[in-house]
């Protein structure tokens, strides 16, 4: 039995409480949630390899002709004047419960976007959007102003290396829902998996110039369940007749929850490598909180109200970031800037999203929903199946010679390098190149590993769990090095 991580609940609630009132420590809520249930001895909650549904039907695939020009999105509220193509709408993954994803789509800003691959995005949670996230706060093109009315462009958006998807999923998230609501109380990685895949099949009809295009999952956090669990779902789907073959070149997951056991105690490690609690208090971790028994002692109770204590005031996503002291609006925009991350961006977001001339331009909540766009979900309950472990399925995917990178920026304390590196070792991999800076603009962006079988480990230097937010640059380097399939740059000549 590993070290599972059954007191973060008490920790996190704590931070959660005290920094910030609703929204920037909601993912790590989520994530806390889930790990709360997955160690309870009475939670229903499956821990065992994840089961793939093998039988999808021809007819969850409906025609979708007409429906891309329908989703355009001529302007969305206070953007400044842009050249590439916009889409958003809904698909249909399921048609007899009414449940249907909420995409956004951004084409690329590229003299020929032809060119250029398909890139599906995925934030985690579970039950994050994608919106609120990478479309608005990390990789998208654009991010909202402090008036939460106006839009300002990122220069290092993802969109200059690829055609960039953002689903929110599963139902429930975001804009999505079905209106079937006990849809809601079943969710998982498993229906998580088919209803993303069900999405891309039907996503392609409608957008059929992408069907032969070169396709890559990202994501990060929680996604490092998702990306390869719908990676796994589209192979085993790519070899039967009368299927949608999805070309489907690669993965790349970020400061993601791959392997519990090595996720947690690399966190503790990273608590205590970074000095933000005593040696004493990581002893006593490894001494009183022994994992083998569902019953958690006094002892250990102790240590993780030390633990609390000494990360009330950090924002454990990015250990070194300032925090967000006034979350109102301002009349007058502040003045933006796009290389340093301003903390208060997740309640510009959230007016900006629950705006009803933001909703009608992005074609969102065409059905009226009875609750508030949120950035991460309020009314799913329940989270039925998460497996300990999802390193089967990259050795699966590496297997199958798709294109795995592991990113990991370096001060999140949450999902951190340290839990990074242990998973990986955990896969036993022989290293093709080994471990050096790679290079942006003459300093050092961070480290890389290349092992065969075939992954590439990288860190990005100076960023949180959100790396795209807090490296933007870096970030976008990264990116384009991945889907050309290059080595990051080992000398500051090249880069
Ligand atoms: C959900 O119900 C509304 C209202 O009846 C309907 O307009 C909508 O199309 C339904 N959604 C789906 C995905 O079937
Ligand atoms: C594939 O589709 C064709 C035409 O719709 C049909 O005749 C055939 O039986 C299908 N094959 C399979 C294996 O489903
Ligand atoms: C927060 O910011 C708003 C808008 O700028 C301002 O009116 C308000 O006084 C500030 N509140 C505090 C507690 O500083
Ligand atoms: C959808 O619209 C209704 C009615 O305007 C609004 O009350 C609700 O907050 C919106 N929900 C979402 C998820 O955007």
């Amino acid at each position: 039995m590993g070290r599972y991580p059954f007191f973060l609940l008490t920790f996190f609630f704590i931070v959660s409480s005290m920094v910030a009132p609703i929204h920037s420590q909601k993912q790590a809520l989520a994530l806390s949630r889930l790990y709360q249930n997955k160690v309870k001895g009475s939670s229903a909650i499956d821990k065992s390899h994840f089961k793939p549904i093998h039988h999808i039907s021809r007819t969850s695939v409906h025609p979708q002709q007409g429906m891309k020009e329908k989703d355009r999105i001529r302007m969305l509220p206070g953007q400044p004047r842009v050249s590439f193509n916009q889409y958003g709408g809904y698909v249909t993954v399921d048609q007899s419960a009414g449940r249907a994803l909420y995409y956004y789509f951004v084409e690329a800003q590229h003299y020929s976007k032809e060119s250029l691959p398909l890139l599906l995005w995925l934030n985690g949670g579970p039950g994050c959007s994608s919106l609120a996230y990478g479309a608005m706060v990390e990789l998208g093109a654009f991010r909202v102003h402090s008036n939460g009315k106006t839009l300002y462009k990122n220069r290092y958006s993802w969109n200059y290396a690829a055609n960039v998807l953002f689903v929110e999923s599963p139902a429930g998230v975001g804009f999505s829902y079905s209106n079937t609501t006990s849809d809601y109380d079943k969710s998982g990685d498993s229906k998580t998996a088919v209803d993303n895949y069900v999405f891309l099949l039907n996503w392609l009809e409608r957008f059929p110039e992408y069907k032969d295009r070169e396709f890559y999952i990202a994501g990060e956090s929680y996604a490092g369940h998702y990306v390869p669990q719908l990676a796994h779902t589209i192979l085993q789907h790519n070899n039967k007749a009368n299927q949608t073959h999805i070309n489907l070149k690669g993965i790349l997951i970020g400061n993601a929850v791959i392997n519990d056991e090595t996720d947690t105690k690399g966190m503790y490690d990273y608590l205590g490598s970074h000095a933000l609690i005593s040696d004493e208090t990581a002893d006593g971790i490894n001494k009183y909180c022994s994992f083998s028994s569902e019953e958690t002692s006094t002892e250990c109770e102790a240590v993780n109200e030390e633990i609390a204590r000494d990360i009330y005031y950090l924002d454990i996503y990015n250990i070194y970031a300032p925090l967000c002291h006034n979350s109102s609006l301002t009349v007058i925009p502040r003045k933006p800037s796009v290389v340093n991350f301003d903390p208060c961006s997740d309640y510009y977001v959230y007016a900006y999203l629950n705006r009803a001339d933001v909703q009608e331009a992005m074609h969102a909540n065409v059905t009226k929903l009875d609750h508030d766009w949120e950035p991460c979900s309020d009314i799913i309950s329940r989270w039925g199946d998460s497996p300990s472990t999802i390193i089967p399925l990259l050795q699966e995917i590496m297997a199958d010679g798709l294109r795995v990178w592991i990113f990991s920026g370096d001060t999140d304390g949450r999902v951190p390098v340290t839990s990074t590196k242990y998973s990986i070792k955990k896969m036993k991999l022989p290293v093709k190149t080994k471990w050096h800076p790679w290079y942006l603009d003459g300093e050092v962006g961070g480290y890389t590993e290349m092992y065969k079988g075939d992954l590439t480990f990288a860190t990005v230097r100076g960023a949180g769990h959100q790396v795209p937010s807090f490296q933007p640059k870096r970030a976008l380097s990264l990116i384009k090095h991945f889907l050309a399939g290059t080595p990051l740059p080992d000398t500051s000549r090249y880069d």
